[in-house]
């Protein structure tokens, strides 16, 4: 097989991100310029702000990739780039920087599905992962749990029907006075406390047992801390994080086994920026133990949105003949 570097850009939400990866799976550069200083300041990522610094950014993080590879563009096979789904005004500056080098160096150009993205990063650290496998994407946008059944060909088993999962942890942070994004910061607290303190409800949807609501779980701990204000009383951030922590935990771990188990799988993987949530890694590990099957994650640095995970899954893409023309856009509601 001859090798292939890809040179990968991802820019569908607040960072900016290029990389050149070489047969899918070696990460020679991956390069990422967060915005999540400038965020912040607003409690959420703005998209206008995130459009405008991308274009800032772009060239200078590309250059830093190809540079940190030791390649130049004649290096180059192919440009993969994030088309969707993400904020519109972010896609773009990515989609239209990748098609004009692919123009101008007359290179190919394979645009990828942010999602495909995720469930790939699991490829660069797992040299003997291949499909067909289960994968949890959990991440600030995303929640999908999906049956990867070959390269390239997905199987949505379910999906939130409300907040994604990081959502929910980034709201629930925000009530309790952690910053934004308060995934990390829950993670930590959470450590300092009382998982059983609180009964939170794990929403189960009738007739979809594979579909997710996380909204309910946020109103319980809004109420709750609503309930606390309003006697009084005063309640203890760590228990309401790590009790919030278990609900979802649970639940992600409850449905992704039950669809292991229907599915007959024997590999399953978790990608996405929750997925570095430490009792998450832990719990999905101490399940797939018992029930004897192997699980894979990425490293916190692949969780999160990056170019490395774009570069893996165009790889694959443009081993399928998947080749976009110069009029690809950007798609913010994009399907896998
Ligand atoms: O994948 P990602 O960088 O962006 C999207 O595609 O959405 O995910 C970001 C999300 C945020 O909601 C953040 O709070 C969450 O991932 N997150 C975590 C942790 N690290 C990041 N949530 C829980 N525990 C963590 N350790
Ligand atoms: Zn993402």
């Amino acid at each position: 097989l001859r090798s292939i570097n890809i040179l990968a850009i991802e820019s569908s939400c607040d960072e900016t991100a290029a990389a050149v990866v070489n047969n899918g799976r070696e990460v020679r550069s991956n390069v990422i310029s967060s915005q999540i200083e400038l965020h912040k300041l607003y409690g959420g990522v703005v998209p206008e702000i995130a459009s405008r610094k991308h274009i800032e950014k772009i060239n200078q993080v590309i250059e830093e990739a190809l540079k940190e590879a030791g390649v130049t563009l004649d290096d180059i096979d192919a440009v993969g780039v994030t088309y969707g789904p993400g904020l519109v005004g972010a896609l773009l500056v990515g989609v239209a920087e990748a098609k004009a080098i692919a123009y101008a160096r007359k290179l190919p150009l394979v645009g990828v599905h942010h999602i495909e993205g995720h469930i790939s990063a699991n490829y660069i650290e797992h040299p003997e992962l291949e499909p067909p496998f289960l994968c949890l994407v959990v991440s600030g946008g995303h929640t999908h749990l999906v049956c990867v059944k070959d390269y390239g060909k997905y199987e949505i088993l379910g999906r939130t029907r409300d907040d994604a999962a990081g959502e929910a942890y980034d709201k629930v942070a925000r009530a309790i006075g952690l910053g934004y994004p308060g995934g990390p910061k829950i993670d930590r607290l959470a450590k300092e406390g009382n998982a059983e303190a609180i009964k939170f409800p794990k929403a189960h949807i009738e007739g979809a047992p594979y579909d997710f609501s996380f909204s309910g779980l946020k109103s319980a701990v809004l109420n709750y801390i609503n309930g606390c204000q309003m006697k009084g009383e005063s309640y203890n951030p760590a228990d309401i994080a790590a009790s919030f922590q278990k609900a979802v935990v649970d639940v992600l771990v409850e449905k992704s086994m039950a669809a292991v188990e229907e599915y007959g799988m024997n590999k399953f993987a978790i990608a996405g920026g929750v997925a570095s949530n430490s009792a998450l890694r832990e719990g999905m590990k101490k399940a797939c133990e018992e029930k004897g099957i192997a699980f894979y994650y990425p490293s916190p640095i692949y969780c999160t949105d990056n170019a490395a995970m774009i570069g893996a899954a165009a790889y694959y893409e443009y081993l399928a003949g998947t080749r976009h023309g110069w009029d690809l856009n950007a798609v913010p509601n994009l399907k896998l």
